[in-house]
């Protein structure tokens, strides 16, 4: 009896769906209140399995000012965008700080809310998450150097946020 024939994949092809991250994709990280939120654009991360839930992982370095509010609430948002209409905001919410400047407005997004957790009111797909358990990744424990090299040069590490998904909206 012959065995199975299997054919290779790109691996895009298996990762694609509202929620896929990496590559072109992009994301808005949003937490705060009523008062007082901010965005960032992401684009690592994803959607893991682990203590029988299924949760979101993402990474956002100690400097962001949006990691004080996911800190401050302990939970947060993640909303996608069309990404050709709202490509020109990728950047600037990616590159400009929400100390310096209120990006939301600016960017002319609206804030919406579900229980109190702040999201993007523009997105076609919201996923609301509670923050379960987050790590500052550090230098000793990198395993192949390169990853210092190419993202770690002038320290600034991600922390790690593994997040319960408590609710998938889409539009
Ligand atoms: C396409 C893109 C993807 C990004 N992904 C991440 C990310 O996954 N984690 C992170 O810490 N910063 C990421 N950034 C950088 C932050 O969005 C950027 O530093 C932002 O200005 C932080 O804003 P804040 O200080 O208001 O929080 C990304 C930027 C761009 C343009």
């Amino acid at each position: 009896m012959g065995l199975h024939v299997f054919q290779p994949v790109e691996l895009d092809e298996i990762l694609e769906g509202a929620f896929h991250f990496g590559g072109d994709t992009w994301a808005l990280l949003t937490a705060g209140d009523d008062e007082k939120a901010n965005t960032m654009t992401v684009s690592w991360g994803g959607i893991t399995h682990i203590w029988d839930k299924t949760c979101a992982i993402i990474y956002v370095r100690e400097s962001r000012y949006t990691r004080e509010f996911i800190d401050a609430q302990k939970k947060f948002s993640l909303s996608f965008l069309n990404r050709d209409a709202y490509r020109g905001l990728k950047k600037y919410l990616g590159s400009v700080s929400g100390r310096d400047e209120d990006k939301i407005s600016n960017a002319k997004l609206n804030l919406n809310f579900d229980d109190g957790v702040p999201f993007i009111d523009e997105a076609d797909n919201i996923i609301i998450c509670k923050v379960l358990y987050k790590q500052l990744m550090k230098e000793d424990c990198v395993v192949n150097g390169r990853i210092i090299a190419d993202y770690y040069d002038k320290g600034d590490y991600h922390y790690f946020y593994i997040a319960e998904i408590k609710k998938v909206m889409i539009r």
